[in-house]
């Protein structure tokens, strides 16, 4: 079974990413070495960034993921800027922001990205449509799950399965693993440093 480092200090990420890579032949193995993240307005440079630092750094391939909420009313606010917002403001503030406001049309998006020591990374989309709730639910998940809500119910109100079989970072990961068993069965030739497209 092919083994994939994935770098990042989140152990839901990692949980999640173990559940979803299994079944399709991939086992997954957390480091926590961490690397600097860089502002920018989207997903994919941050990620391909981290990746390509972590391969140097750790001599060996591996993934990272950059995840955001963009939220339509709001410009696509936080975006890239989650994980910032999310530690200052938190889930109550964000509803609050939110308050009143009928379009609640949001996105979440994960860029996974692959690389190789000395090569330039690839990067995987995956990103699913919902909307942000007018209350905090569910205690699933982590992060904005209690407010993120896709067909009515939160993916905090969802169980790992039902979460893991429609997320954002399930759809990546799919795209990553449907990448990688071509590559396994080529012969792993170097990568191109291609972006492919969701
Ligand atoms: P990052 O990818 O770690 O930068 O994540 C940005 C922010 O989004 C952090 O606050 C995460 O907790 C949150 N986040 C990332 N993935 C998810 C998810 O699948 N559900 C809910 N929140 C998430």
């Amino acid at each position: 079974m092919r083994k994939i480092i994935f770098v990042t200090g989140n152990p839901h990420k990692v949980k999640e990413a173990k559940e979803i890579l299994l079944p399709l032949g991939i086992a997954v193995e957390q480091n926590k070495c961490g690397y600097p993240e860089m502002q920018e307005k989207n997903l994919e440079p941050i990620a391909k960034f981290g990746a390509e630092w972590a391969a140097n750094k750790l001599k060996t391939e591996v993934i990272v993921d950059d995840s955001g909420l963009f939220i339509e009313a709001l410009g696509g606010f936080p975006g890239p800027y989650s994980a910032y917002v999310f530690d200052t403001l938190g889930n109550e503030l964000m509803l609050r922001l939110m308050h009143g406001e009928k379009n609640r049309s949001s996105m979440f998006k994960t860029v996974i990205a692959y690389c190789r020591p000395g090569e330039k990374a690839l990067v995987f989309r995956g990103e699913v449509a919902g909307e942000i709730a007018t209350s905090i639910r569910g205690t699933g998940g982590f992060g904005y799950d209690p407010i993120f809500a896709v067909g009515g119910r939160t993916l905090g109100e969802m169980n790992e399965q039902e979460k893991n079989k429609l997320s954002h970072r399930y759809r990546a990961l799919v795209k990553f693993s449907e990448w990688a068993r071509g590559d396994s069965n080529s012969g792993s030739p170097p990568c191109q440093g291609d972006v492919i497209t969701s």
